[in-house]
């Protein structure tokens, strides 16, 4: 092995395979098949603890970190957000359901979306969800109106739109104003959101939410939307008396997908949240309120792996070289969508010379089926197996059937053994709402 690998559970073993987490992946797409999503369970749970005890231990009473499962969603994935003392985050009544059927305590749910029907309020009451995320005011009328028949009065916090951009490291901008989610501060639609929902009978509002996006690296905006919102908070305290119980500063911290990337100290970033929280209540004359943060990436992506078989390498003279796999972006579109860059390696050969400058290519029928460009490996063989690294965020859960291709497995690897988690898509599965 010529470079060092990027995480530490990766390892290469005497035959020269890739290991996860002491795994051989050798053995595991002989048992599982490829493609296949492998989950680092530990590394899951040991990142979700620091979130957890961080915001317990130097935050206000009630702060908690929310899962943002749309980053990965399935049952088991929501059994360790519970024992790990985590809320969730979900963005549709799927995911809803999906929680709901994992035993999830519903009151630790927090329900998103910028468009939810009044199916979806109805639905998500019915289940006793914790708390709506209101996004604008025709759905505050909605809630307002379904709770009322519900005969209960439904916790809500409102998403704002606190105007960050975070990649251009501008404190203000007004590109981020121009934004389907939420209601801007700067426009006073935020205000007018927040007297609006005063005014009902049939809803609590128990805070305020944003989000600024995400594989942020740079913390500095994380620490502007709290002055924003907290300066929010202190203005709607002195125009109309309104105390926030809760602030939500939504999801967005990075993971290192390839070498080069910053590693993140995550509990330090949140201790830095937990100063300027303090500072800045004291200074404004505000009860801190509980802290709720929303992580979805940086709780799975870098526990996850997944292996693919090598078809073939096409050699073009005075081009390139194609090394085509049995998935692609019907199991992960992020390079297809967004040219993400994920870490490619030769799994079955880790210690052979990577000097085969290749455009790794999945099985779909469109050019741009992708998984990443100009990516040195030995020379790849059919039946070579190949790990895409970084991969627990958004690929299942954005996995399509696109060209009827299946979904794979996903495995969890844990001190007691691989565990399938989610069983491969059979064909049969594909037909099954076909009439
Ligand atoms: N909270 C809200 C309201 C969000 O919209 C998101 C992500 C999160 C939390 C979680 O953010 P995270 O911690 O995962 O950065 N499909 C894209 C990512 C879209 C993120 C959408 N919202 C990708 O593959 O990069």
């Amino acid at each position: 092995m010529n470079h060092e690998l990027l995480y530490p559970d990766l390892a290469v073993n005497d035959a020269g395979w890739l290991t996860i987490a002491g795994f051989d992946t050798a053995a595991l797409a002989q048992e599982f098949g490829t493609p296949l999503m492998l989950l680092n369970e530990e590394k899951i749970r040991a990142r979700c603890r620091v979130y957890a005890q961080t915001l317990q231990t130097h935050f206000p009473p009630g702060s908690m970190a929310l899962y943002a499962s749309k980053a990965l969603s399935f049952k088991h994935i929501y059994e360790i957000a519970a024992q790990e003392g985590l809320g969730v985050d979900v963005v549709s009544p799927g995911e809803l359901y999906t929680a709901y059927r994992a035993g999830f305590p519903m009151e630790r749910v927090y329900f998103h979306g910028n468009n939810k029907s009044d199916e979806d309020i109805a639905f998500a009451i019915s289940h006793r969800v914790g708390c709506i995320v209101c996004d604008n005011l025709d759905e505050l009328s909605a809630i307002d109106v379904q709770a009322g028949t519900a005969g209960i009065t439904q916790d809500i916090l409102l998403r704002l739109t606190p105007g960050i951009d975070p990649h251009t490291h501008a404190k203000i901008s007004t590109g981020q104003i121009d934004s389907k989610f939420g209601a801007a501060i700067e426009t006073g639609q935020a205000e007018a959101l927040l007297c609006k929902a005063l005014s009902l009978k049939n809803v609590k509002v128990c805070g305020v939410h944003c989000h600024i996006g995400s594989q942020i690296f740079d913390f500095t905006p994380f620490c502007d939307a709290l002055t924003l919102m907290l300066r929010f908070l202190s203005a709607m305290k002195e125009k109309h008396g309104y105390e926030a119980e809760r602030l939500n500063l939504g999801g967005g911290m990075g993971v290192p997908y390839v070498a080069g990337d910053p590693s993140i100290d995550y509990a330090a970033n949140l201790l830095t949240i937990a100063k300027q929280l303090d500072e800045q209540c004291r200074a404004h004359a505000l009860t801190p309120p509980a802290l709720l943060l929303e992580p979805g990436r940086s709780l799975v992506a870098d526990a996850g792996v997944t292996l693919y078989t090598v078809g073939g390498v096409k050699k073009i003279p005075g081009f390139k070289n194609y090394v085509s796999v049995d998935g692609g972006m019907s199991d992960n579109p992020r390079y297809t969508l967004y040219q993400s860059e994920y870490t490619v390696y030769l799994a079955s050969r880790m210690n052979d010379v990577a000097n085969f400058r290749c455009t790794v290519a999945g099985r779909c029928c469109e050019s741009g089926d992708l998984l990443q460009e100009d990516v040195l490996l030995p020379e790849p063989r059919r039946g070579d197996l190949l790990a895409v690294l970084t991969t627990g965020a958004y690929n299942y859960s954005m996995a399509s059937n696109y060209n009827r291709i299946p979904r794979p497995a996903v495995v969890m690897l844990t001190g007691e053994g691989a565990k399938t988690a989610v069983r491969r898509e059979s064909l049969d599965d594909l037909i099954l709402n076909d009439l």
